[in-house]
Formats: structure tokens, C-alpha cells, sequence
């Protein structure tokens, strides 16, 4: 759109309305890398990240309880999610672009036979993906979360869906301090995504 302050008849409103347009559009092109980017409450909340189950799925570490005492405080998979276009973006570049989310969606193991929590099914004995039980997203903007290395956390609750519309920013304690301390590049923990991540050779 041609912008054109010096336009006879044009009112002042209409001037107004069309700067703020502009000014608008301004935010949404920080994230000119990726396709669905976050979206916040005028209070900072970050909305759910819908439809994230169909973005590309990178990992499921697992920490069961039979593997730490029985008190894992995160005992389930830890499935992680990254939206497609930021995840074509950094295995061009290398970089996280802004707008980038990371969802890490938690799920219980189906109920054990063993002492150890794992039960046997056709393929073996192991552990074997069952309810959702919780939600963690992490969002890249450097100029919103200058305080946590450029990185917001949200969390959506540790519990079976449905999970909140949105959700408040976590304190640094709760989440950013560990990524900050131990996360291998840029507060993702991406040495355990590496055969995903590594980038592609140009054909
Ligand atoms: C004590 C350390 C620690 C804390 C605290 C922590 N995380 Fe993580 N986070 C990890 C580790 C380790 C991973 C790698 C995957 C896994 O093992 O779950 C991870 C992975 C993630 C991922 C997937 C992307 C990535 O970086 O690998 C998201 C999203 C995430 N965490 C969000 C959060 C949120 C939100 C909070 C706070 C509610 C939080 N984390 C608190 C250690 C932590």
C-alpha cells in the first residue's frame, strides 16, 4: 500500500488509522521467518498454540519414574514440537528465527506390569505412549525477552487437556534459568534433535 500523508481530502482520521496500520504491521513482519508465529494478550499471555500436533516432530526424551527413584518429576515422553517454516529456517541458516515456537507436549506411559513402570507389548518390554498430561512452549523474540537470553517460557499446565486458551510468562527460576545454564545452542536443547536438525546439503 502507497503511503501518501500529502493526499487532499484525505481526513485526519483516515491518516490516523492508516498509520497505525502501518505501525501494525511493523510487529507481525518481525516474524517475516516464520508461517504461524506467536500471538500475545495485550498483558503479554501467550495464546495456545493451536493446531501445533501437525507442526514437525523432532524428539521424545523420557524419564520415567522407574529410572529415578520414583520420583520423576517429569515422568512422561517429552514430545517436541517445532513449527514447520522456523524449523526450514534454521536448517538453512543455522539461526532461530524470531517468532520461532517450541512445544514440548508431555505424555504419560501406559500403566506398568513391572515394578519399574514398563510393560510388555508385541515389539517388547519398554514404555509405550499413552494420555497427554501437559504442555510447555518456548517462544524466540529477542526484543520482548531481552531479560531471558531472547527466549519467552509459557507454561500450559501439568495435567491432562484441555489445556488453558493462554498462558502467563514463567518466572526465570521456573524455566529460562536451566536453558540458560545447560541448553546446548541458542536455550534449545538441540543435541537432541541432531538427525533432524543437522543442516541439509544444497542438492
Ligand atoms: C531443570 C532444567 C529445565 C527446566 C527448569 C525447564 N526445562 Fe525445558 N527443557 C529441559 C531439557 C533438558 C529439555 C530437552 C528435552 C527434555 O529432556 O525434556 C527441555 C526442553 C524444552 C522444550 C523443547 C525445546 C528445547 O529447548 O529442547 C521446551 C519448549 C521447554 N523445554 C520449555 C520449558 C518451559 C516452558 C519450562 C518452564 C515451565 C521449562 N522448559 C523448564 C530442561 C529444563
Amino acid at each position: 500500500m502507497k503511503f501518501r500523508p500529502s493526499l487532499p481530502g484525505i481526513s485526519a482520521a483516515l491518516l490516523a488509522s492508516a498509520w497505525f496500520a502501518v505501525a501494525g504491521s511493523a510487529g507481525a513482519s518481525d516474524y517475516a521467518n516464520v508461517e504461524v508465529g506467536p500471538k500475545f494478550t495485550a498483558s503479554g499471555e501467550l495464546l495456545f498454540p493451536e493446531g501445533f500436533r501437525r507442526w514437525v516432530f523432532i524428539g521424545s526424551p523420557l524419564t520415567p519414574h522407574g529410572l529415578n527413584n520414583n520420583a520423576a518429576g517429569f515422568p512422561e515422553f517429552h514430545n517436541v514440537y517445532v513449527e514447520p517454516a522456523a524449523l526450514d529456517y534454521y536448517m538453512r541458516t543455522g539461526v532461530w528465527p524470531e517468532g520461532a515456537m517450541m512445544v514440548k507436549e508431555l505424555q504419560l506411559s501406559q500403566e506398568g506390569t513391572f515394578p519399574d513402570g514398563s510393560r510388555v507389548e508385541q515389539s517388547g518390554r519398554g514404555y509405550f505412549p499413552g494420555t497427554p498430561n501437559g504442555l510447555d512452549v518456548s517462544v524466540k523474540d529477542s526484543k520482548r525477552f531481552t531479560e531471558t537470553r531472547g527466549w519467552g517460557f509459557f507454561n500450559f499446565g501439568h495435567k491432562a487437556p484441555p489445556y488453558p486458551a493462554k498462558a502467563a510468562r514463567a518466572g526465570l527460576e521456573e524455566c529460562a534459568a536451566c536453558h540458560i545454564a545447560s541448553a546446548h545452542e541458542d536455550m534449545v536443547f538441540t543435541g537432541f534433535y541432531q538427525h533432524l536438525l543437522a543442516p541439509m546439503p544444497e542438492k
